[in-house]
């Protein structure tokens, strides 16, 4: 079955989990990637759905077995394991990573739907992804609204500043790219 297709259908099952009814587009899974190098020791994908952005972050020179991620939908995960043997897949939420996780991450590359999430799940997926980051570290995350992509409250609470990419139109929905760091 292709991506698209799986993708699809996985939207129809859970349209609240997954938000979005195509996978990210090259460009804007280029602009998520920007920030990885090839000699970053760990970097972790949370709601990695069939790929797309983590294909880019492996292009990047990346070795896979320096990358984890964090996939609620197994089926997902079975086409992540498929497709990039030698990464490590974690069918669980993202805000496991306290648990399971390795610290002292360079980046978190996120494309969860943090936008439509009350702020006590912004928080909890924010929150384990800081305690698991190096200081200064960035977390970037896609989102396809107006507004920024975590609440007023969850940016003041993290002490979060951010730069935002342009609007990348080459997306469906268009998309843009924020990244958030700690003051
Ligand atoms: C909009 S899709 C993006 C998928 C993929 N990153 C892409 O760009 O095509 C959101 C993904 O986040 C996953 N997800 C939602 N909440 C999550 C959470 N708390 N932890 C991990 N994954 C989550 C969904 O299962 C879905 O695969």
């Amino acid at each position: 079955m292709s991506d698209l297709s799986l993708f699809f259908g996985q939207f129809l099952r859970r349209p609240s989990e997954i938000r979005a009814i195509a996978p990210t587009g090259r460009a804007t899974a280029r602009e998520m990637a920007r920030l990885v190098t090839p000699d970053m020791q760990a970097v972790a994908e949370i709601g990695s759905g069939t790929g797309t952005i983590s294909a880019a972050i492996l292009n990047t020179g990346l070795p896979p077995e320096r990358l984890e991620m964090y996939e609620l939908n197994a089926a997902f995960c079975g086409r992540l394991r498929d497709r990039f043997p030698g990464a490590v897949v974690h069918n669980l939420p993202a805000q496991e990573m306290v648990n399971v996780g390795r610290a002292g991450l360079d980046a978190v590359i996120s494309g969860v739907p943090t936008l439509p999430m009350p702020d006590e799940l912004q928080s909890a997926i924010v929150g384990a992804a800081f305690q698991m980051m190096k200081p200064g570290a960035p977390f970037v995350q896609i989102t396809y609204g107006p507004a920024p992509p975590l609440s007023e409250a969850v940016r003041r609470k993290f002490a979060l500043s951010h730069t935002k990419s342009p609007r990348i139109w080459a997306n469906l929905p268009p998309a843009q790219v924020y990244v958030f760091r700690q003051l």
